[in-house]
């Protein structure tokens, strides 16, 4: 039987991502999947420190925080569902804290390659105008722990409880678990992309570049931009390359082979020049 963890990101509770997490959690039960759910604000989370022990020593640097339960929980989930509230027009700071930490897959991504693994995400707002990044870094959040995004769901309403008025709300997180658990079982696809997301991530947030060219902002897929009949612009994404889009397994561990593991032995054979450099930008620091 497949598993599904359901992680909550939201200090409000029920708050409105716990109530519709929760139905997407009942739904993926009834597609057949075993459910696990988990607030993250319940767990302490420390900054990652920047000093690449995972990938150098296998382990996190930090032990005594809330990572290492999280990551068990990824680890063995086939299924990732994560909803949270929209603070300052994107994710509340846990999702990002905790995302920043993600590094700590590249131990097992030999391990993880293999494997069938899809997420969802719920992003809970006030207001639709003011939700510009909420789906796109959760869905970073989502991809970064090795799942591939297979759907999303954007709600809308301030107080806690408060998307239970709108029984649409409940019918599309309900079905958003259904359909992660049949996807995990080969028996559901991916939702359609709009012709304006990224097909890979769903983003709608991309870096505009010369002639009419675009990366997106979350998988770094590039394309270009046409504007359709219609006058709505379409993504078109370029072909994927050998290794698929930044996130994808192969990805992953052709970036952690040739760019992450080789920045020591750069930094180390400039590391005198460096301190030199240092020394003397430290002069009159003050603080
Ligand atoms: C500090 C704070 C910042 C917020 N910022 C936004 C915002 O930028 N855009 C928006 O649409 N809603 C914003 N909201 C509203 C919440 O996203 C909304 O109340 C949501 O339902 C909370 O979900 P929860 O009940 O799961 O915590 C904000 C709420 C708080 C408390």
């Amino acid at each position: 039987m497949t598993t599904v963890l359901g992680v909550c990101c939201s200090a409000r509770h029920p708050g409105n991502s716990e109530v519709l997490l929760r139905e997407a959690l009942k739904g993926a039960g009834e597609g057949g999947a075993d459910v696990k759910f988990l607030r993250l604000t319940d767990l302490r989370f420390e900054p990652c420190r920047g000093c690449l022990a995972c990938v150098y020593k296998g382990k996190c640097a930090i032990k005594n925080d809330g990572l290492q339960t999280l990551l068990e929980k990824i680890l063995s989930a086939d299924g990732l569902i994560v909803a949270a509230p929209t603070y300052l027009l994107g994710p509340a700071g846990v999702v990002k804290l905790v995302a920043d930490r993600a590094l700590n897959l590249a131990p097992h991504l030999e391990t993880l390659a293999g494997r069938t693994r899809a997420g969802a995400t719920i992003s809970v707002a006030g207001n639709a105008l003011w939700n510009p990044l909420g789906v796109e870094l959760l869905n970073l959040f989502v991809l970064a722990f090795g799942y591939e995004v297979i759907d999303y769901l954007e709600a809308y309403a301030p107080g806690p409880g408060e998307v239970l008025l709108n029984p649409e709300n409940v019918r599309g997180a309900r079905e958003l678990g259904r359909r992660v658990a049949l996807a995990l079982q080969g028996r559901a696809p991916r939702r359609s992309p709009a012709p304006d997301q990224c097909p890979h991530c769903y983003s709608r947030l991309f870096r505009f570049a010369e002639g009419g060219r675009a990366t997106c902002a979350v998988c770094l897929t590039t394309g270009k931009v046409e504007h359709r009949g219609d006058g709505r612009p379409a993504f078109i994404p370029d072909p994927p390359g050998p290794h698929g889009h930044f996130w994808s397994p192969a990805y992953r561990r052709k970036h952690l082979a040739d760019w992450i593991i080789p920045t020591r032995d750069r930094y180390l054979a400039r590391r005198a020049e460096i301190k030199e450099l240092l020394a003397r930008h430290r002069e009159g620091w003050r603080g």
